[in-house]
Order: C-alpha cells, then sequence, then structure tokens
C-alpha cells in the first residue's frame, strides 16, 4: 500500500518542485549595482535636442526591440527574455545615476547585451540622455 501511494506522491512532488523552479526564473532580476567609479561618473554629453535625436535614432533601432519604444520593457522580443528589462519610466530606473545607466548599457549582463566595443562612449552617453526622456 505504501509503495502504491509512493507512485502518485512521487510525480505529484516532482511537478510541484518544478513549478517553484520556474517561478523563480521567472521572478523580477536581481538587483545590480554599478561600481562607485561609474556611479558617480560625470555625464560629458550636454542634454537636449541633439543628443536625443541622436540617442532616439540608436535607441528605436537597438534597443527597443527589448525595451519598447518607450522604455516600459514591453518590445516585441521582451516576452522570450526570461528576466523584465526594467521600466525606463519609473523611479526604481529614473533614480540612477547617468553613469550608471551608462555602465549597464557599456557591459550589459545576463540577457542585456554588451554594448562595448558595438557603441562609442558618445553613442552611450546620447542613449543614456534620451532614456531620460522616459520619465513619468
Ligand atoms: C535582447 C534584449 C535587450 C536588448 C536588445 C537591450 N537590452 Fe537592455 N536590458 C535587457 C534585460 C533583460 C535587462 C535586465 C538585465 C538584468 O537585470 O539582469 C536590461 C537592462 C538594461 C538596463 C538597466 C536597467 C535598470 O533598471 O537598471 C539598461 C540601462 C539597459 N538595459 C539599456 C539598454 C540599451 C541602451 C540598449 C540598446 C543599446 C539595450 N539595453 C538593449 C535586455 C535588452
Amino acid at each position: 500500500m505504501r509503495n502504491f501511494k509512493s507512485i502518485f506522491t512521487g510525480p505529484i512532488v516532482l511537478v510541484l518542485a518544478l513549478s517553484l523552479i520556474s517561478l523563480n526564473v521567472n521572478a523580477q532580476p536581481k538587483p545590480w549595482d554599478a561600481p562607485a567609479n561609474y556611479k558617480s561618473m560625470k555625464n560629458p554629453v550636454a542634454k537636449g535636442d541633439a543628443s536625443n535625436k541622436a540617442g532616439m535614432a540608436l535607441y528605436t533601432k537597438t534597443c527597443a526591440p527589448c525595451h519598447g519604444k518607450t522604455g516600459l520593457g514591453d518590445g516585441v522580443k521582451a516576452r522570450a527574455l526570461k528576466d523584465f528589462p526594467g521600466d525606463f519610466s519609473g523611479a526604481a530606473y529614473q533614480n540612477q545615476t547617468d553613469g550608471e545607466h551608462f555602465y549597464k548599457t557599456k557591459f550589459g549582463r545576463g540577457e542585456m547585451p554588451k554594448y562595448e566595443g558595438k557603441l562609442s562612449d558618445e553613442d552611450i552617453w546620447n542613449l543614456v540622455n534620451y532614456m531620460r526622456t522616459f520619465k513619468k
């Protein structure tokens, strides 16, 4: 009788364990801290129309497929990602320094690509400036 029971409970326990693991995979991304020297880095590119225009062109082509046209994390490729790309209109993003945005864009992590060597520092600062315009 005991063996008979475990034939049923075994798979149930397994299914429960697997669903817990998959819940964890879909959880909010872990905290991501930029090193102090990047956090306090001064943005050398002045904010304004010229920078926003350059940033927007790059963003729309390169970043919007995941981050969404207005930075809500709802791009066409976002659904296929394990981690939520973040909401650039909200406080969790907007309260970070320009240097933190620069660091994360340049070096990436996990599903967030690394743009070091693909985009110049100036390109990245233009992106950082443009992404400020998503603030609610
Ligand atoms: C393939 C999808 C994808 C593309 C393309 C992409 N990102 Fe990301 N991005 C992500 C994901 C996923 C995260 C969350 C990573 C994490 O927390 O581990 C992220 C995180 C970020 C963050 C940190 C957000 C925060 O709240 O701290 C910044 C900044 C960022 N991306 C900028 C960019 C820029 C700028 C581009 C284009 C040059 C870009 N990303 C292109 C997927 C992408």
